[in-house]
């Protein structure tokens, strides 16, 4: 049955993603991607930066520091605000955030909003009991600092910490003006990048879905207030279509919802998130956030350096506003592993297969020679394609559960060189989908594959 233990237990099996420190039986939390885990990962980052910047005429790219000056956490009120509100049973001294304890009893309620006071007094008040000891024992509320804090250097005092950025986005700020002067690039034009984020969250789980090391692709659009464009919604139809149309997700699994006032992060002034239908419920996948010049404002009166925008047309100084795309990149893995996967009866069994998008598959075709003595004709074929392609040779077990294996990580073309192939000079290709099988010539196969993986 589909669901998200099947899911994991197949990802897992199948080398895509591994505990990490398994061996030394493991870091809570932590994944390693295996060779189809980070194959796919890769592509998918190929086929953000294709979207959204390379292909993009507006667009730049940018890869900065994870590391970063503590005024920039200080001006970007990252230090103070970023922060969970904890609380402890003091009778079994299991550990919450006091939010989710209301919010778990009562969805209704967004408790993120409360401040610390309310939310004891709601707690107390609804008889909110620990889930663990089932007590009404409470500490107050402490506020825990979600940035990881490390020193850098030889000394390991106040001056020499910093924080492992908690998004990439306050990279992107900082460099603003670099970017613009050294791209002449006039607004609007947006900067983006992909890149490691920490969080030191408190409730990480379901799988990759929530962790505390994890990459974001996140795109800063830079715009003129009194452009007549609305940007914001520009940049919701263009994540729709790259989920739709480049991604094939489909339009039933995933839904908009506009952030209420009350909900809105401290630097937004809107924010609409694309939630998935994941295994264990719904659950944010990207967020469009319209940040204002919240950002540019405080780093340009944290630093004391001009980060306004020169229109050479008016001549006027402006702090451009700001849409940003945010995602992570896990979190689209999951997203799109769910959607692949599928659990079909066929003839014989059930047969497990991730219908991948031919593009993101680890593995676009795989070489199959049915018997030993067509290994090096097969090979021949497999060193071909290579070239081109993204292939792997399998020659161990019976051709049945070979196309199985490759089922099952999602490889959308299996070619079988069999006894007939020397005489006829054409091979077999089978389609992952429909399970379809048909004669190529293997003069004609790249032209067929071609057509097949577009
Ligand atoms: N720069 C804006 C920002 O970081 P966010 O809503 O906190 O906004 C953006 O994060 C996206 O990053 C989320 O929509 C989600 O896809 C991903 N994300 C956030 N926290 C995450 C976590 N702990 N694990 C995995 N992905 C996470």
């Amino acid at each position: 049955m589909k669901n998200m233990e099947s899911l994991i237990n197949h990802i897992k099996t199948q080398g895509f993603i591994f505990q990490g420190s398994e061996i030394y039986g493991g870091l809570a939390n932590s994944w390693d991607y295996g060779p189809l885990g980070s194959e796919l990962k890769q592509k998918v980052k190929e086929l953000w930066w294709n979207y959204f910047i390379r292909h993009n005429h507006l667009n730049v790219g940018l890869d900065s520091s994870i590391l970063m000056n503590t005024q920039v956490w200080k001006n970007s009120g990252h230090l103070g605000n970023f922060s969970d509100p904890l609380i402890d049973c003091k009778k079994c001294k299991s550990r919450f955030r006091a939010d989710k304890l209301i919010e778990d009893k009562f969805p209704e309620v967004n408790a993120g909003k409360m401040s610390n006071s309310d939310i004891e007094d709601y707690i107390n008040k609804n008889k909110i009991v620990c889930p663990k000891c089932g007590g009404l024992d409470y500490t107050t509320i402490r506020n825990f600092e979600l940035m990881f804090k490390t020193n850098q250097g030889v000394l390991q005092d106040e001056s020499s910490v910093v924080y492992l950025r908690p998004e990439t986005a306050q990279g992107i700020f900082i460099n603003f003006k670099n970017v613009q002067r050294s791209t002449r690039k006039k607004i609007p034009f947006g900067i983006g990048q992909i890149g490691k984020s920490f969080r030191n969250e408190i409730t990480p789980g379901n799988f990759i879905f929530r962790t505390r090391e994890f990459e974001q692709m996140e795109l800063e659009f830079f715009f003129d207030p009194k452009d007549k464009t609305n940007w914001f919604e520009y940049w919701i139809k263009e994540v729709d279509f790259f989920l739709s149309e480049v991604l094939g997700i489909s339009k039933n699994n995933y839904f908009k919802r506009e952030h209420s006032k009350e909900e809105l992060a401290h630097y937004s002034a809107a924010t609409t998130d694309f939630e998935y239908n994941f295994l264990f419920g719904r659950g944010e996948l990207w967020g469009v956030a319209h940040r204002g010049n919240f950002d540019l404002t405080a780093h340009q009166s944290g630093s004391g350096q001009d980060l306004t925008y020169l229109d050479p047309t008016t001549n006027e100084k402006i702090v451009p506003h700001v849409i940003e795309p945010s995602v992570g990149l896990e979190r689209l893995i999951l997203a799109i592993l769910t959607e692949s996967y599928c659990e079909e009866e066929v003839e014989n069994g059930t047969r497990v297969v991730l219908k991948l998008p031919k593009k993101i598959a680890p593995y676009q075709i795989a070489v199959l020679p049915l018997q030993k003595q067509q290994n090096q004709a097969a090979t021949e074929i497999y060193n071909d394609l290579l070239k081109n392609y993204d292939v792997i040779y399998d020659e161990t077990g019976n051709i049945g559960k070979r196309y199985r294996r490759q089922d099952a990580i999602g490889t959308p073309i299996c070619i079988t060189y069999d006894f007939d192939s020397e005489n006829d000079k054409c091979v077999t290709v089978r389609n992952r989908d429909t399970m379809e099988q048909k004669r190529v010539l293997i003069s004609e196969l790249e032209d067929f594959i071609k057509k097949d993986l577009i």
